[in-house]
């Protein structure tokens, strides 16, 4: 439940434990936390008894800043807030941040983020964004995918 949970942002003591929830030989933890040494993102995990449950990055260099991106959270722990809990962490940090806007993409046919987005008050922009992007499979082995997005924007300060 949401009450066990602690939304942080990531540290690089915290690597260990990011990467025991990645694909073999992934490196996606090892790689934001770089990014976020460089001050391009803010990396952002649940953590529940001392897992991560979830993770989020909020990107602060992306065509459409500050952007949302890569929300995920583990499948045992999903319908459970988390991922409500990583987006509100997300909008506060880019609102204390002085950003009066915060964007995300989301795919057509990704209906359960779709509506937890449209929940928090996102509303689409009316623009697609196309991304082939290499990502690492469960079985550790490298795949090309091509994603058509929607960009969605929520205003954080009237
Ligand atoms: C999309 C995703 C991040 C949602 O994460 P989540 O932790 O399940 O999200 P939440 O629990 O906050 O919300 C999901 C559902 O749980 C319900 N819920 C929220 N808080 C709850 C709580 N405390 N108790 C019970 N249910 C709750 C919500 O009403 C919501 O219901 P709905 O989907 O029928 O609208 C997750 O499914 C995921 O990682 N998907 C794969 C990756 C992905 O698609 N990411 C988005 C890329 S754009």
């Amino acid at each position: 439940m949401t009450d066990e949970i602690q939304v942080r942002q990531c540290v690089d003591g915290d690597l260990a434990a990011l990467e025991a929830t990645e694909p073999p030989g992934a490196g996606i933890a090892r790689n934001l936390l770089k990014h976020q040494a460089a001050g391009t993102v803010v990396y952002v995990a649940a953590w529940r008894e001392h897992q991560p449950a979830g993770t989020v990055v909020l990107d602060l260099v992306s065509d459409h800043t500050p952007e949302l991106k890569h929300l995920f959270v583990q499948q045992s722990a999903r319908g459970a807030g988390i991922g409500t809990a990583l987006c509100a962490w997300t909008e506060s940090y880019a609102e204390k941040s002085g950003f009066n806007k915060l964007y995300l993409s989301v795919g057509a046919e990704n209906d359960g983020a779709r509506r937890l987005y449209k929940r928090l008050g996102f509303t689409p922009l009316g623009r697609s964004t196309t991304t082939t992007y290499q990502y690492v499979d469960d079985d550790g082995r490298k795949q090309w995918a091509t994603e058509t997005d929607e960009v969605f924007e929520k205003a954080l300060t009237d």
